[in-house]
């Protein structure tokens, strides 16, 4: 459903994104990995175009998005990054419906979709007249993806959404998206620099470097048959606190 086929861009004279391929299909999440500066936004901004590549191909279900205007290509893409970008001056209801006022829907269209929305995402009915500055990180985060789901896209783009959410409202906000993404069938990649939420979160991990694609499978496959000592590391990680935290937590039981 996303083919990424050599995908590279340059900033002056350094590779922000070099030579990079990948597929995911229609209800798979694609959880891109790696430090800073690895090239995990470039890479996600060349799918919907925020970000022109110097060489390679995009295809969304067998369309070149070279082919597309970009505002309209955008908007048939869910995108969700870490702030969150809800305008403050609109309530949730407004927020959500600034999509598909672009599309042209008719209010009572439009207001049916905004109810709809808010109980995909799990959210009281009664929120959509606040604003968002009256509303917590969590329900904020899953405004930011009601909004991204509004036009019902089958592609969704994610880049560290939770990462500003306290730990137990990521917790909570994960599963509910997790089970969102696989009931909706959308075809997902989803960026991210924290392992365990990769591992828990996706059905095949990319680990980027420098980059570089330089490993991509399932999380078992990764760990099974990690291609080098880096590789490994970073599969280990929650392993490791995961053991350090039950190490912790039993003390003596
Ligand atoms: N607009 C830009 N202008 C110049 N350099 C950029 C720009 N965007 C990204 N870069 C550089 O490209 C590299 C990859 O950045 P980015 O894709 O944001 O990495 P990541 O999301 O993995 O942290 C970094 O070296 C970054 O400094
Ligand atoms: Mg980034």
């Amino acid at each position: 459903m996303i083919e990424v086929h050599g995908l590279t861009r340059r900033y002056a004279e350094r590779l922000a994104v070099a030579d990079v391929s990948f597929q995911v299909g229609a209800g798979e999440l694609l959880a891109l990995v790696g430090d800073s500066g690895s090239g995990k936004t470039t890479t996600l901004k060349m799918i919907n175009r925020l970000v022109e590549p110097d060489a390679g191909r995009v295809t969304i279900e067998g369309r070149d998005v070279a082919s597309l205007d970009p505002h309209v290509l955008r908007r048939s893409i869910g995108y969700v990054f870490q702030a969150i970008g809800l305008f403050p001056h609109m309530t949730v209801a407004q927020n959500l419906a600034v999509p598909l006022g672009l599309l042209g829907w008719s209010r009572e269209r439009i207001d049916a979709r905004v109810t709809e929305l808010l109980a995909l995402v799990e959210l009281a009915p009664g929120l959509a007249t606040r604003f968002p500055a009256g509303l917590s990180g969590g329900e904020q985060q899953r405004v930011g993806v009601a909004r991204a789901l509004a036009a019902s896209p089958h592609v969704m783009l994610l880049d560290e959404p939770f990462g500003a959410l306290d730990p137990l409202t990521r917790d909570r906000v994960q599963r509910s998206f997790d089970g969102l993404r696989r009931r909706l069938g959308l075809a997902a990649v989803f960026v991210t620099h924290d392992m365990a939420e990769a591992v828990m979160l996706a059905d095949r991990i990319g680990v980027m470097r420098a980059g570089r694609l330089v490993q991509i499978g399932t999380p078992a496959e990764l760990a099974r048959a990690p291609v080098d000592d880096d590789v490994a590391r970073l599969l280990d990680t929650p392993r490791r606190q995961a053991r350090l935290v039950a190490e912790r937590l039993g003390g003596g039981t």
